[in-house]
């Protein structure tokens, strides 16, 4: 039967040779692995004697290390550019390693722009509503009354849905209008617990670029970089994109600092300046918890823009239905005189 013993040729040395071995191989294999069953039905050594069996069977196949997988929470709400950011991250996304799940989550109810949007993305995705939606209130007078960022509620509704379904993985805040190097999606996998990194950033008016995150010795966290006019106040210098964190820490009282506390979530009553610090607070107690990553904290692996378009009108799902107002006519005129 095998291929080098032809039936019609005379057998020569060196097939007989192989045939032979071959047989024997495989009269040794039937024998391990009969003996093989028959240690099966005995009682399990303990671990020890395991370890120091002179048996020749092969150790039980290492469990391959499974890559962490990463949980991206967007934040995001229809609005003019919205197609443009969640695509850009989409793109992103598709390109980092698997697995990774991005759970996107929208304000009040999901928008059918924003699930075609999903549908064709390539990534694996859950598309998710925050559970209230906020009452419609005049936006200029609820600005003025107290700076509070809705996206803390939507990026909460994703940590309600990792901790119900106890998703294991790493979950990153990525907001859609940030930049991301595919390098950092690299780097998320490294954290055991909570990792942090700088992140630069255009100062909210535009004029300065500023950097956002810690001062490392390898990967310990020695110091902050920062340029907020309240820093006394802050406790931790992060942006929302500039940290990563076990997801285990929600649920597993163990992992964190405070082990009393309920719910690990953002506080939604807080001006979004301290909604990062407070956030962090509640994950770990001071800055030996944290790794700086990659060794050094010198890479600069994501940008916030504070790209943000405001009350703009935009076409239901982005089609076109009606001409506008005024048709320009095209000018038969001149084409006619000459
Ligand atoms: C970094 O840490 C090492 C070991 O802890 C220490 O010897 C070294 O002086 C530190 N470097 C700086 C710049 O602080």
């Amino acid at each position: 039967m095998a291929p080098p013993c032809s039936p019609r040729r005379p057998i020569s040395a060196p097939c007989f040779l192989i045939c032979f071995l071959l047989g024997f191989v495989a009269g040794l294999f039937f024998f391990a692995h009969r003996h093989l069953h028959l240690d099966h039905q005995l009682p399990l050594p303990s671990a020890p004697e395991a370890v120091t069996d002179p048996h020749p069977l092969p150790p039980p196949a290492p469990k391959p290390a499974q890559p962490k997988l990463l949980l991206v929470v967007t934040p995001t709400r229809a609005r003019p550019l919205q197609a443009y950011y969640l695509r850009r991250l989409a793109h992103t996304l598709r390109l980092a390693p698997s697995p990774l799940l991005w759970l996107v989550v929208e304000d009040g109810a999901a928008t059918p722009e924003t699930a075609a949007l999903l549908r064709g993305c390539g990534v694996m995705y859950r598309h998710l509503s925050s559970p209230a939606p906020e009452p419609p209130q005049e936006p200029r007078r609820r600005r003025q009354d107290l700076p509070v960022d809705s996206r803390a509620r939507r990026r909460n509704a994703a940590l309600d849905h990792i901790e119900h379904h106890r998703l294991h993985g790493i979950v990153y805040f990525a907001d859609e209008t940030n930049v991301y190097s595919l390098d950092l999606f690299h780097h998320l996998r490294q954290i055991r617990s909570f990792g942090t990194w700088p992140v630069a950033m255009l100062a909210p008016g535009k004029s300065k670029t500023i950097l956002a995150g810690p001062v490392c010795n390898g990967s310990r966290v020695v110091g902050w970089h920062t340029a907020e006019k309240t820093r006394s106040l802050h406790r931790f210098h992060v942006d929302m994109s500039g940290f990563a964190f076990s997801s285990t820490m929600l649920w597993d009282t163990n992992n964190r600092a405070h082990q009393a506390w309920n719910y690990i979530r953002l506080l939604d009553t807080v001006k979004q300046g301290f909604q990062v610090t407070t956030f962090i607070e509640q994950l770990v107690e001071d800055e030996t918890h944290m790794e700086g990553i990659p060794a050094g904290c010198s890479k600069i692996m994501n940008f916030h823009l504070h790209m943000e378009d405001r009350d703009l009108l935009y076409p239901k799902g982005w089609q076109i239905t009606e001409n506008l107002d005024v048709v320009i006519p095209l000018n038969q005129e001149g084409s006619t005189r000459v």
